[in-house]
C-alpha cells in the first residue's frame, strides 16, 4: 500500500518521506514546485537509500488526482501542500484560500470517490490566535489573526464535518508550532524562497555571510528578557509526530486533534546565543521595532501529543541550532547550488 504525499518536496514534507521509507512504506510525492526543487527527491534518496515516487503536480488538478488514485493503492494522504507566508497571505487572501481551502476540498473529494478516507493534515497553532491562556492546549479558543491561520481553520473544519457525515474517515489534525532544524545529513533543510520571514533561516543565513545582520523584533516584550518566545520543535520531530499519527490512524476512527510543540518557550536572544554557540560565529544584530501581528509569547501544552500518541519532541535548540548550521553551511544557497 502506498501513502500520497502532498507537498512531500517541501521542507516538513522532505523531512517526513525521508522517516516514511525508512519505515519502508511506500510513498508518492505530489507537488506543484511552487516552493520546493524537485532536486530534494535526489537527496531523499540518497538519505533514505530508496526513492519515492514523484509527481509533478497540482492538489487543485481534479483529474490528475483521479489518475493518482486509480493508478496507485494509496491508503492513507499527508496533506503538507500549502501556502504558508503570514507576511504574504494578507494581501493575497484569494491565492491563499483557493491553494489552501479550495485546494484541499479537491483532495478530500478525490480521496472520498476513490474510497480513501484516512488523512494527516498540516495544521498550525495559528489557529489559536490571541493566547487567553497560556500554554496552548488543544481545547484552547480558535481565533486565528489572519487569512492564513483562517484558512487552515477552515479545513480543519471541513474535516471535522467530513468526519461527522462518514464515521469511515480517520483523521489526524496536527498542529505544529515553529518547525526549525535539518536533517542531520545536512542534505536537506529549509530552504526559504527570497528573504526568509521567519527567525531560524534568517539567522543561518547571516551566519553564512548571506545576510549582513539580524533585526530583532522588538526586545521591549513581558517576556523573559523582552523578544519574542516561540516553541520551536527540530522538523526531525515533528516528522516522526506524523509516524505516530499514521500509527493511530491505523487503530482509530474519527478526528484526532492534537499539538506538535515541546512545550519549551525560547526566546529570540536564547536561539541567538544557541545558534552562535553551533556556528562558533557571533551573529550581528539590530533591535528593531516590533513586527506587526506577532505575538510577545506562545508554546504548546504537549501533554496530549504524549497520551494520544506516545510521541513526544526529543530535541532541543541547541540540537535544533547545530543540525541548521550544518546544512546551511553545506548548502549556502540552499537547493539552488
Ligand atoms: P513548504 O512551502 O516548504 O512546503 C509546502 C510544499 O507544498 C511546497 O513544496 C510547495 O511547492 C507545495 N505546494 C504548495 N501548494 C501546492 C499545491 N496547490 N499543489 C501541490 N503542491 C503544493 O512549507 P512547509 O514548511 O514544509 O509546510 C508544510 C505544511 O505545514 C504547510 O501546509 C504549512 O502551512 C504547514 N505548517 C508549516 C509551518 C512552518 O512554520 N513551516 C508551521 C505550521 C504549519
Ligand atoms: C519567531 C520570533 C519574531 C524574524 C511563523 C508563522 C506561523 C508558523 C511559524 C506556519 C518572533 C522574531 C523573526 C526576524 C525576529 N508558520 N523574529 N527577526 O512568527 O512565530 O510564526 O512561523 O504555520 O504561522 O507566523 O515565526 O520565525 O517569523 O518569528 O526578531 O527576522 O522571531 O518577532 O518573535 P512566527 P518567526
Amino acid at each position: 500500500m502506498t501513502i500520497l504525499v502532498t507537498g512531500g518536496t517541501g521542507y516538513i514534507g522532505s523531512h517526513t518521506v525521508v522517516q516514511l521509507l525508512e519505515a519502508g512504506h511506500e510513498v508518492l510525492v505530489l507537488d506543484n514546485l511552487c516552493n520546493s526543487k524537485a532536486q530534494v527527491i535526489d537527496r531523499i534518496t540518497k538519505i533514505a537509500g530508496k526513492a519515492p515516487g514523484f509527481i509533478e503536480g497540482d492538489v487543485r488538478d481534479r483529474a490528475l488526482l483521479k489518475q493518482l488514485f486509480a493508478k496507485h493503492p494509496i491508503e492513507t494522504v499527508i496533506h503538507f501542500a500549502g501556502l504558508k507566508s503570514v507576511a504574504e497571505c494578507g494581501q493575497k487572501p484569494l491565492l491563499y484560500y483557493d491553494n489552501n481551502v479550495s485546494g484541499s476540498i479537491v483532495l478530500f473529494e478525490e480521496m472520498k470517490n476513490a474510497g480513501v478516507k484516512s488523512i494527516v493534515f498540516s495544521s498550525s497553532a495559528t489557529v489559536y490566535g490571541e493566547p487567553v491562556f497560556l500554554p496552548y492546549t488543544e481545547a484552547h479558543p480558535l481565533k486565528p489573526i489572519n487569512v492564513y491561520g483562517h484558512s487552515k481553520l477552515m479545513v480543519e473544519q471541513v474535516l471535522q464535518d467530513l468526519a461527522l457525515s462518514d464515521r469511515a474517515w480517520k483523521v489526524a489534525l496536527l498542529r505544529y508550532f515553529n518547525p526549525v532544524g535539518a536533517h542531520h545529513s545536512g542534505l536537506i533543510g529549509e530552504d526559504p524562497a527570497g528573504i526568509p520571514n521567519n527567525l531560524m533561516p534568517f539567522v543561518a543565513q547571516v551566519a553564512v555571510g548571506k545576510r549582513a545582520k539580524l533585526s530583532v523584533f522588538g526586545d521591549d516584550y513581558d517576556t523573559k528578557d523582552g523578544t519574542g518566545v516561540r516553541d520551536y520543535i527540530h522538523v526531525d520531530d515533528l516528522a516522526s509526530g506524523h509516524l505516530a499519527a499514521l500509527q493511530y490512524l491505523q487503530k482509530n476512527q474519527g478526528v484526532l486533534t492534537v499539538n506538535l510543540g515541546t512545550g519549551q518557550g525560547t526566546s529570540v536572544f536564547e536561539l541567538i546565543h544557541a545558534f552562535e554557540k553551533a556556528a562558533n560565529k557571533k551573529i550581528p544584530y539590530e533591535v528593531v521595532a516590533r513586527r506587526a501581528g506577532d505575538l510577545p509569547e506562545y508554546y504548546a501544552d504537549a501533554v496530549y501529543s504524549k497520551t494520544a500518541l506516545d510521541w513526544q519532541a526529543q530535541h532541543g535548540i541547541d540540537r535544533m541550532c547545530v543540525d541548521t548550521w550544518r546544512w546551511q553551511s553545506q548548502n549556502p544557497n540552499g537547493f539552488g547550488q
